[in-house]
């Protein structure tokens, strides 16, 4: 696959995911070895990878992603104008994001990136923040487009975070120490095309020498 196709076709994979075939571990690996070429803050390198693919460990963070998912669906949500593309979009992602939290459990891996460190305290800086979430949200999204170019798909998700204490207890992750940055599911999927998403111009969003 060419880069270009790899960059604009990697979407959130929710209702094709192939809930029942599992990933291979050396798949796993490759797409962490690529994930791992990524820029990190004075090149400290201090990710971490958490793959869930135990049945009981998954159930847990489904029940929890769930409790998560359920206000964060009934709330109101952002508003977009007659015509706005976001507007259009907006039912389709619910119903898939709707169907994906109703069988998370059942997501064939989980991946957790995790990076060293925490900026949740009060009086920490957007440039803390900034090298923080800079140092694994790119590695985050080389590993979803490794595994786009290995025939996988995966979607970002972040609302387990709600319960990160939780999660990471779980998991025997060090809370104190660690940030988890996003939960990225990970599977086959059951076939069918992946197309460049349709997005709001550019125009309005585009500054050059000033805002
Ligand atoms: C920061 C962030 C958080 C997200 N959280 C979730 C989530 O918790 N659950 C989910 O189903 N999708 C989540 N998404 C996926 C978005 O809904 C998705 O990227 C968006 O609808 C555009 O679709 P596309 O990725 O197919 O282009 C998240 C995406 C981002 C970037």
């Amino acid at each position: 696959m060419d880069a270009q196709t790899c960059l604009t076709t990697t979407r959130s994979v929710r209702k094709r995911l192939d809930f029942d075939r599992p990933v291979p571990r050396e798949l796993i690996l490759e797409c962490i070895e690529v994930a791992v070429q990524a820029p990190t803050g004075s090149n400290r390198q201090g990710w971490h990878f958490v793959i869930v693919t135990d049945p009981e460990k998954k159930k847990v963070i489904g029940d929890l992603y769930r409790q998560s998912w359920g206000p964060y669906a009934s709330s109101r949500g952002p508003r977009y104008a007659e015509g706005d593309v976001r507007l259009e979009q907006m039912p389709r992602i619910v119903s898939s994001s709707q169907y994906l939290a109703d069988r998370f459990h059942e997501v064939p891996a989980m991946v957790i990136p995790c990076i060293h460190g925490r900026v949740d305290a009060s009086g920490v800086t957007n440039l803390e923040i900034a090298g923080l979430y800079g140092s694994i949200l790119p590695a985050a999204w080389s590993f979803m487009l490794a595994a786009r170019d290995r025939g996988l798909v995966t979607a970002w998700t972040t609302l387990h975070l709600k319960y990160e204490r939780e999660t990471a207890e779980l998991l025997g992750i060090p809370y104190e120490r660690i940030t988890q940055a996003a939960l990225i599911t990970l599977g086959y999927h059951t076939g069918g095309e992946f197309k460049p998403a349709e997005r709001i111009p550019l125009e309005p969003i585009v500054h050059w020498n000033s805002w």
